[in-house]
Formats: C-alpha cells, sequence, structure tokens
C-alpha cells in the first residue's frame, strides 16, 4: 500500500500532524482513518516477540502472545558470527511479520562500559566494531522480512540507576569512538528504519531534544533516513525535540503534549515546516511496513529447533582442562544445581517474552544413561541449604564427572537496577568449591547476563559460558556437555578478576545527577591492555573441542596511502581431530604517539570459519584508513597519524601470534598556533622548519651546533628545544618578540 505523502501533509489538519507525532497508546501510533492513515504496531524486541496483546506495559510484566526466545545479545555477540545474527533477525522479522508488528523494538547495542549494568545481558559487547557489524547483520535479517527496527538507546544508557535522568560527561573522542561508533556502523550498513534515543542527557542535554546527536551526527554525519521515537516515557521538551530531529514520541502522552505542539504553532514558537517534516518522516516510516504480502504464520516448532542451534553456537568454552569435556554418553554424570532442571534463559524488564517453550538440560538429557540429579541449591536467591548441599557432594562424588549448573538469579540482574558486585550467590561459589575438592572431574555451567567473578575457577577442570542463552538453553547445554556440537564462541566482553580492576570503577554509576566517563576510551580491553592487567578471561577467548592454527598473514601492501584499502589475509587450520569453528580476529596497534593517545590495539576484524579436520581456509579483510584512525576534535573528523601501524592477527585478543606492518602516511593536520606552540609542535613539518629556521639558528638550537656534543648533551638541548614555546625564544638568543610574532603570522599563512 503507498501513501501519497505529500498530499497527505496538505490535507492533515495541525491537531492531526501533532497526533501522529505520539503514540495512541502504549504499542500503536494514531490512525487518521479520514485520510487513510493507519495506526501500527511496535513492539519489543531484541531476541524474541514480546507483543502485548491485551495489557501494556514497559516492565514486561503483561502476558505476551508466545513466541521463540532466541538467546539474549550477551550470547548472540558470543556467537562472533554475523551470519548467525543475520538468521536470528529474519526469524524475528517472521514472528513479527506474522503478528502484524511493523517495528521491533531492539537491537540493543549500548556498549558495556561496566560489567555491572544490569541491562548488560541484553547488549551485545564492550567493543564498537564487533556490536556495530553484528548489529547490522541482525538489522538485514529483520528488516529483509519488511519489518522496522528501533536500535537502542542511542546513546550512552550504559546504565539502569537514574537512567532517566542522569548525564553522562564524555569526551567527544570517547563518544565517537567508543559510544556512538556501533550504531554509525549500524546506520551505514544496514539503513534502520528508526531508532530509539535514550532517556539519559549527554553532556546535560536529553537525548531526545540533542540536536547535535539526532541531527548533525545522526542525519548528516552518517545520513540516516529514518524516525527516531523516544525511550517509553524518553520526552523532556517536544517542541525543542521536534526540532532537533526526534518525530515520535512513546508511548501516548495523553494528548498532552500534542496540545503543547499545536500551540507552538499557533503561537509561532514552532514552524509549520519542522512538523511538516517529522510528518513527512512519519508516514514514509509507516509506508515501509506496508507492503501487500500474505501473514503466514511460522512454524514455531522449526524457530525453536533454530533456537537450539544458535545457543550452542553463541557458548564459550572457557576452560577445558585435560580436555574433560566432551562427555561421553554413558558415563556416570552429576547434574548438579537448580538451573538444570529451570535454566535462567532470559533477562528482566522490557525484554522479557513469553516462550513457546523452555527446554532444561535435565529432560534434554533424558536419553542418556548414567545421569544423576541433585538440586544443590535453589536457583532464586543466596540460602546455603547444608542438605541440599549434602546431597549434592554425595551425589558428585558418586559419579565419574559433575557438570555444576550455576549461574545469576533473577534478582541479581535486570532491566531498571545495576549490579552492585559480581559475584555469583554465595551459596553456588561455595558448593562448586566443596564439589571440585571430592570430584576432580568438575564441570561449570553458566547462566548470566554479564561477567561474573569465579573465585573457583583454577579447581575445576572446565567452565562452560551460556549466557542466557534462550529458551532451548538446556538442549544446547546438554549438545555441548557431550559432544554433539563443539563450542566455537568467544566472549565478547572481559572477565576480570575483580570488581575493582574495572575501568570505570571510581565512576560508576556516577552521582544523581550526573556520571563522569573519566575511564575515557579505555574500555574493556582497551583499558586491561593499556595498564598490562591480568583478567580471568581476555576478551575474544572462547576454546572448541578441536584445535586450530593461524598462519601467513600477508599484507597486500606495505603501505597505506591515500583512500586505497589494505587487504589482509590470514590462513586458519582445523589442526584436531574434529570439526569446528574458529573466529579468527584482527586487531591494529598504532604507534606510540605524543600527540595523541591511542589504545594498544583495537578490533578491525572478524571472521568466523567451520572447518573439518585437517582443512585449512584463508580468510581476507579489508582495512580502510578509517580502520586506522581515531576521532580527532580539532577538525571534527577520523584521522591516521603517520607511523607504523602493527597488524596483529589471531584468536583472542590475548593471543595474537601473527604480526605484520604497516606504514601509514597521512598529510599531517593543520597545527593550531597558539601562545604555547612548541618548536616541537612544528619542526616535524619541513615548510614550518623553513619558517622558523632563523629562529633556530640564532638561539644556537639548531642540530649543527648540537653536533660536536656528546650524545646526552644534545639529546638534551633537542628535547629542550623540543618543549620550548615560540615567544620563549628571546631569551636564549638574540631575537626580538617582533621577529617570533613576524614567524608566527607566516606560519598562520602557511597552511
Ligand atoms: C526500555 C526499552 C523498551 C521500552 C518498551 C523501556 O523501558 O528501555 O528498551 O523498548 O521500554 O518496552
Amino acid at each position: 500500500m503507498k501513501l501519497n505523502v505529500e498530499q497527505l501533509v496538505q490535507e492533515m489538519t495541525l491537531e492531526e500532524k501533532a497526533g501522529l507525532c505520539s503514540g495512541e497508546n502504549f504499542w500503536f501510533t494514531k490512525a487518521v482513518e479520514r485520510l487513510g492513515i493507519p495506526g501500527i504496531m511496535v513492539t519489543d524486541g531484541p531476541h524474541g516477540l514480546r507483543k502485548q496483546a491485551k495489557q501494556a506495559d514497559h516492565l514486561g510484566l503483561n502476558a505476551s502472545v508466545e513466541a521463540v526466545c532466541f538467546p539474549a545479545g550477551c550470547a548472540l555477540a558470543s556467537s562472533f558470527d554475523r551470519a548467525l545474527l543475520q538468521s536470528v533477525g529474519e526469524k524475528l522479522g517472521e514472528e513479527a511479520w506474522s503478528e502484524h508488528v511493523h517495528t521491533l523494538l531492539g537491537p540493543a547495542i549500548n556498549i558495556k562500559r561496566s560489567p555491572l549494568c544490569g541491562r548488560n545481558f541484553e547488549y551485545l559487547s564492550e567493543d564498537p566494531y564487533l556490536a556495530g557489524e553484528l548489529a547490522a547483520s541482525y538489522i538485514n535479517g529483520v528488516q529483509s522480512q519488511d519489518v522496522g527496527v528501533s536500535v537502542k538507546h542511542f546513546a550512552c544508557n550504559n546504565q539502569e540507576r537514574r537512567r532517566m535522568s542522569v548525564s553522562a560527561r564524555i569526551s567527544q573522542r570517547a563518544l565517537h569512538e567508543i559510544y556512538l561508533a556501533a550504531f554509525e556502523t549500524a546506520v551505514k550498513k544496514a539503513h534502520p528504519w528508526t531508532m530509539m534515543c535514550s532517556y539519559n542527557r549527554i553532556n546535560g542535554v536529553y537525548s531526545c531534544e540533542n540536536k547535535w546527536l539526532l541531527d548533525d551526527v545522526l542525519r548528516k554525519e552518517w545520513g540516516f533516513d529514518g524516525i527516531v521515537m523516544t525511550d517509553w516515557g524518553a520526552m523532556n521538551d517536544r517542541c525543542k525535540a521536534l526540532e532537533a530531529g526526534l518525530e515520535l514520541e512513546m508511548p501516548s502522552s495523553h494528548g498532552e503534549r500534542d496540545r503543547k505542539i499545536v500551540e507552538a504553532v499557533q503561537n509561532g514558537t514552532l514552524s509549520m515546516e519542522v512538523l511538516d517534516r517529522a510528518v513527512k518522516r512519519l508516514l514514509l516510516w509507516i509506508e515501509k511496513g506496508l507492503k501487500d504480502r500474505e501473514r503466514i504464520s511460522y512454524s514455531k516448532e522449526d524457530h525453536h529447533k533454530f533456537a537450539r542451534e544458535a545457543a550452542a553456537d553463541c557458548a564459550v568454552l572457557l576452560k577445558n582442562e585435560g580436555a574433560v569435556l566432551p562427555l561421553t554418553e554413558g558415563g556416570s554424570v552429576a547434574f548438579i544445581g537448580g538451573f538444570a532442571a529451570a535454566p535462567r534463559y532470559q533477562g528482566g524488564g522490557s525484554s522479557h517474552i513469553n516462550s513457546f517453550r523452555v527446554a532444561d538440560a535435565l529432560s534434554a538429557a533424558e536419553g542418556i544413561p548414567g545421569i544423576r540429579y541433585a538440586k544443590g541449591f535453589d536457583v532464586e536467591g543466596d540460602q546455603y541449604d547444608a542438605a541440599l548441599s549434602q546431597e549434592a557432594i554425595r551425589t558428585a562424588e558418586s559419579c565419574g564427572a559433575a557438570v555444576i549448573f550455576a549461574g545469576l538469579p533473577e534478582a541479581f540482574e535486570s532491566e531498571g537496577f545495576d549490579r552492585t558486585h559480581l559475584d555469583l550467590p554465595e551459596c553456588q561459589n561455595r558448593l562448586i568449591a566443596e564439589i571440585a575438592q571430592v570430584q576432580p572431574n568438575t564441570i561449570v555451567v553458566l547462566h548470566n547476563g554479564s561477567a561474573v567473578r569465579m573465585p573457583w575457577a583454577d579447581s575445576v577442570k572446565a567452565i562452560l559460558e551460556l549466557y542466557l542463552a534462550g529458551e532451548a538453553s538446556g538442549e544446547a547445554a546438554v549438545d555441548l556437555l557431550f559432544g554433539r556440537k563443539n563450542p566455537s564462541g568467544k566472549i565478547a566482553e572481559t572477565f576480570p578478576l575483580r570488581l575493582q580492576d574495572t575501568p570505570c570503577y571510581l565512576d560508576f554509576p556516577g552521582t544523581d545527577e550526573e556520571v563522569v566517563y573519566s575511564e575515557d576510551i579505555y574500555v574493556g580491553y582497551r583499558y586491561y591492555d593499556a595498564r598490562e592487567m591480568k583478567v580471568l578471561f581476555p576478551f575474544g577467548h572462547g576454546l572448541s573441542y578441536t584445535t586450530f592454527e593461524v598462519s601467513d598473514l600477508r599484507l597486500s601492501s606495505d603501505k597505506l596511502t591515500g583512500s586505497d584499502p589494505l587487504r589482509v589475509s590470514v590462513t586458519v587450520t582445523n589442526t584436531g581431530d574434529r570439526p569446528g569453528k574458529e573466529v579468527v580476529q584482527l586487531y591494529i596497534a598504532p604507534p606510540h604517539s605524543h600527540t595523541v593517545q591511542r589504545p594498544v590495539k583495537e578490533l578491525k576484524g572478524f571472521e568466523k570459519i567451520a572447518l573439518m579436520p585437517g582443512e585449512s581456509r584463508t580468510v581476507e579483510f579489508v582495512l580502510d584508513r578509517r580502520s586506522f584512525s581515531y576521532y580527532e576534535p580539532r577538525i571534527s573528523d577520523w584521522y591516521a597519524e603517520s607511523g607504523d601501524y602493527r597488524i596483529l592477527a589471531g584468536t583472542s585478543s590475548r593471543d595474537l601470534p601473527l604480526c605484520g606492518t604497516v606504514a601509514v602516511q597521512s598529510d599531517p593536520l593543520p597545527a593550531e598556533i597558539t601562545d604555547h606552540t612548541t618548536f616541537g609542535d612544528l619542526m616535524g613539518d619541513p615548510v614550518y622548519r623553513e619558517i622558523l629556521r632563523p629562529l633556530t639558528e640564532k638561539c644556537g638550537f639548531t642540530s649543527a651546533e648540537t653536533d660536536g656534543l656528546d650524545a646526552g648533551t644534545a639529546g638534551m638541548m633537542d628535547a629542550m628545544m623540543d618543549g620550548m614555546p615560540l615567544h620563549s625564544v628571546i631569551c636564549f638568543g638574540d631575537i626580538s618578540l617582533d621577529e617570533v610574532d613576524a614567524a608566527i603570522e607566516k606560519l598562520k599563512a602557511a597552511r
């Protein structure tokens, strides 16, 4: 169905236009029946459909239609698999289409600034490149089904505490390089129909009315051509928001803010052009979902089967000492822990869906002989139960291996609040340690939405991180434990040793008013690497039941000049005896610089490859100039300094055996000439050097003068010159201030 947008805007009354800019109710936009404009439905998201047919809420409290629960964002990201995210998106799109849902409220791609953020389970990663690439695939999947997405929460919603008002104080570099970059990739690579603005403020300005964010960056810089809607209730000043580029307020404000718009247009404080611009964008968005295609119902069975495969592809084998895993079917195995019978597989809040069929590990393992179960602990709360524990210890002791299904209870992490520590319930930690003492083959399977501390990590043989793996979590666990599937996930976040080690430990969650992002660009592995810190498990880590080797790193050139990209190839070989998948990871390590701080290395490419035993494949990565760049606020643009950059390849951020070097050549940045510009700031540029030559010669700090000196003195002289502001030179030679000022004018004119 087509909408004649131009004509509709002519025909709509002021009240109808204002009305279109906010919801009819919780999930629908307003219809304008006399003009044939339908009300359309939006629905959460992100890892399953939460379509509320009856009573609505944004906290996942009231029932929604039955839908398949796919792995949550924390798990999906660990797949490091674009194709998987695309398929999950397609399935979600199919479900949404068949349920008459126009736009799905996801993906949620805020950066995991702290492992404490209560909503990390929905988010993808601490790394913006990974989050952006995976989000783009997911979006392409959903939107291939004629269903839109809403990429959320734009931006800097990195905590739950005071999320509706707190202001993130943050630098331009951290914004562009870390907190906006994933959204940028999503917009540029997948053209989402909508974006959802966050509740919070950024540097004092509410996201809903942040013209810089919604117009300058999102539309003008990135080319976004959809609509922006608020998070539920994230509206402040309605007219300012319209001017900034926020089209849709959700849910309904019961006509109150529509009236504000009408009044503002009538009294001339809001122009009709601004309102019309919003209305046109809204109509174009509505039209996108009005395809004349049949609403065939999808097979929940098939989607469940897919969810099982997906969950297994997302799981991360963190440790597997002595190849204790996979277990052999038929050997005696103790399944311990309440999560074996009732897995925690999704998070609390607006993403909480009414799952089609939850599969627990115990039932999934029914056909396998030799399994004995002991509950050990309750999945809710933190109560050490001596009788349950004793029974669990005895059961574990009596078997050849013990698998403890541990994890965070619902009450420990959710939308709405942040965690205050990284610990599992103490009753679980204690029981794991006790079982590990009596059972040498102890395996821990984890159900959690974000990194946890593992005080028992050294004393257990294997750790399998399932995350919140969706409704087929238990089946996937059994598939992996018994080797029917081979783990291939990699953690998309660092697991620190302790909370005190985390980058924003001193500034999370901030004060009531403000949270200062004082760690700046040093988020996740960027921080741990810069400080050369030990971590529990590094970003990108994950094992397999087979082994892989990476070799033959080749670069298409040893130079990066102009806008030609660099092609990098790496060969990966399955050197073990099982089919498996490996994720080849590519990082760029910039040269040391005096002018800008850069992370030690940053992820700039990854590829997941399936290989049979003995099979090799060569993967290729394309690195453009942006891959080497940082965001330079002085020019409001991306910039790569000249120098030798190392290209590192391997299978985890801390296992990068391959290294190549490429010389990047860039035009120097135009120097800013100020009172404190030093000789060192300018002498690297031949044009500036020539202008400064009369001064440097007169004050005797030329290399010709220092030639006869010993190396120490010459070095000292050079260093002094390097740090000397231009005006200070008058004290060291027969030089007048006028001469210096004249040189400064020439310098300014030179670029
Ligand atoms: C959440 C959004 C969600 C919306 C609608 C809000 O509380 O922050 O992610 O899409 O509710 O349920």
